[in-house]
């Protein structure tokens, strides 16, 4: 891959915001002002401060992508992606363990929004595949999903095209195999990333800033490596000089 300029590489950074409130969050976010990155909103800071700690982050510049997985029957995902969707975010995900016709239900809730006239953006949606926590052990053992991790993220990828998403979630490990599957368009928004010298935490599936850009991910998920280190914003451009130098 060609090797990207600083603007390129941070707008491919979506920095975990997992902080318990508004007021933690917004804190960081104002340190990484400016640096073209994007912030995710999972559940820990979603379930804390709603809505409304979305539209700050938007008000402030930020492209926003809201992580809240979502995993129900396709009526209720549905709504939830109407929701969504007039909230105004840039990017959210269901769960592909869903299913199909869940998966559909979310593209289907934006259209709805769409047609009302109710949102001037379609948001990006995406497939969860397997958490990047989970191992092959914890697949095969736990989860009783047979076979390799690879085989069961590539067939929720294929599923998630087929309902008509735009990407998924998965570990920079297996970028190369959803492309191949899914072809090259078909978005890939990566977690599981440490620097060099960084601990794993909870994390299984994992490569470096740099290995995951020479796989040709196209977001990357960071959150620890950036939220806990003393200086975010030194530790973010760090990422960003690693990423350039791929
Ligand atoms: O701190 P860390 O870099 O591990 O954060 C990764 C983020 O990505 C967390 O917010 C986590 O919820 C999210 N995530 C993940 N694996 C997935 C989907 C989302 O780690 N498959």
């Amino acid at each position: 891959m060609a090797n990207l300029t600083r603007e390129e590489a941070a707008s491919k950074i979506m920095v975990a915001l997992d902080k318990p409130d508004a007021a933690a969050a917004l804190a960081l976010a104002d340190q990484l002002r400016g640096a073209g990155c994007w912030m995710k909103v999972g559940m820990e800071l979603f379930y804390a401060a709603g809505p409304s700690v979305v539209r700050e982050l938007k008000s402030r510049g930020f492209r926003v992508f809201l992580d809240l997985k979502m995993h129900d029957i396709p009526n209720t995902v549905r709504g939830g992606a109407r929701s969504i969707a007039r909230l105004g975010v840039d990017l959210f995900n269901v769960h592909g363990a869903g299913g199909l016709a869940m998966m559909a239900a979310a593209a289907e809730g934006v259209q709805d929004v769409i047609a009302a006239g109710d949102t001037h953006q379609a948001p990006i949606i995406i497939a969860v595949t397997q958490l990047t926590s989970t191992s092959q052990a914890v697949l095969n053992d736990e989860i009783g999903i047979a076979g390799q991790v690879e085989d069961a993220v590539v067939r929720y990828a294929k599923l998630a095209r087929e309902a008509g998403l735009h990407g998924v979630v998965a570990s920079p490990l297996e970028v190369a195999a959803i492309k191949k599957a899914c072809g090259t368009g078909f978005l890939t928004v990566t977690p599981g990333i440490r620097p060099r010298g960084s601990d794993t935490g909870d994390q299984s599936r994992i490569t470096t800033p740099r290995d995951a850009v020479i796989g040709g991910t196209d977001y990357l998920v960071i959150g620890r490596p950036i939220t806990s280190a003393n200086n975010p914003a030194e530790a973010l451009d760090n990422i960003l000089k690693e990423m350039t130098e791929a």
